[in-house]
């Protein structure tokens, strides 16, 4: 009986097939870096919805509501590796958003990045930062413990466009006064493309059967019952016809 659901059915069944509920609030980071070193500061902006009257938000560190921090902006000035963890907001027209994960390191140099995980085609940032910005020159990153890019006064290094072979560990080394510090590893990942089509093909099949037959269905239909409302008035009037031959004789 699957061709028989109505069309509104079918509309759900679509609609849930969708991506992510555009209506979310989303939380922004300023700096851009999911990773960062004690003592930075950054801050959290959550984009949504906000009523004329007021601007309320509500924060969110691991779960937990942050109290006393209203405002679309969340300042985290001299960051603590106790901030580490995920932040979410909320406004009173946008549902809670999606979480986004800081790493807050205690170390002299960290390898900083704007994401967790990457698509292929995107561009890649990386940014050796060094604690308090002391300066930092003769910087090296490396790919897989192989150096990929130097430069005497440190800079970004940035990949335009990430392909399979941008996988792998990823670390920054560099001089601070005579010191050589390195920072940590970072796993640069990828996830499938995400400009997939909305249906895979054999849905879109489906789809478009399901909807020719519902049209033949309804269109069969139509003219059954006009056929039928037509007999029917013929039988009527053939019916008054007798009826009214008997009253006459
Ligand atoms: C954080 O902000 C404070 C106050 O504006 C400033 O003194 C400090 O240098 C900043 N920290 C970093 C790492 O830029
Ligand atoms: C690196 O920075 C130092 C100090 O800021 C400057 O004197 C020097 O010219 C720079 N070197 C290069 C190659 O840009
Ligand atoms: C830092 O040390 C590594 C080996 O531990 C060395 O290969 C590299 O040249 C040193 N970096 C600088 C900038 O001196």
């Amino acid at each position: 009986m699957w061709h028989l659901l109505p069309p509104s059915a079918l509309l759900l069944l679509i609609s849930s097939v969708t991506k992510a509920d555009p209506s979310k609030a989303v939380v922004l980071l300023d700096p851009p870096w999911v990773r960062v070193l004690t003592d930075d500061n950054v801050t959290l902006t959550c984009q949504g919805a906000y009523p004329p009257e007021n601007n309320n938000t509500r924060w969110f560190h691991n779960g937990t509501h942050i109290v006393g921090s209203q405002a679309p902006s969340y300042l985290i000035s001299g960051i603590k590796v106790e901030n580490s963890g995920k932040y979410q907001c909320q406004t009173d027209l946008s549902p809670l958003s999606d979480s986004v994960q800081l790493q807050v390191h205690a170390d002299w140099l960290v390898l900083q990045t704007s994401k967790w995980v990457f698509q292929k085609g995107e561009s890649i940032r990386l940014r050796c930062h060094s604690w308090k910005n002391k300066r930092l020159y003769k910087v090296t990153y490396l790919q897989n413990g192989k150096p990929k890019k130097f430069f005497h006064n440190n800079s970004e290094f940035h990949i335009p466009e990430a392909t399979v072979n941008h996988t792998g560990s990823y670390y920054c080394r560099g001089l601070i006064g005579h010191n050589n510090k390195s920072s940590g590893i970072v796993a640069i990942t990828f996830q499938g493309p995400s400009i997939a089509p909305l249906f895979p093909l054999w849905q879109q099949i489906a789809f478009c059967l399901m909807m020719g037959l519902l049209f033949a269905v309804d269109t069969g239909l139509y003219f059954f019952v006009r056929r039928d409302l037509r007999r029917s008035m013929v039988h009527k009037e053939e019916y008054n016809f007798k009826w009214s031959q008997a009253q006459d004789k």
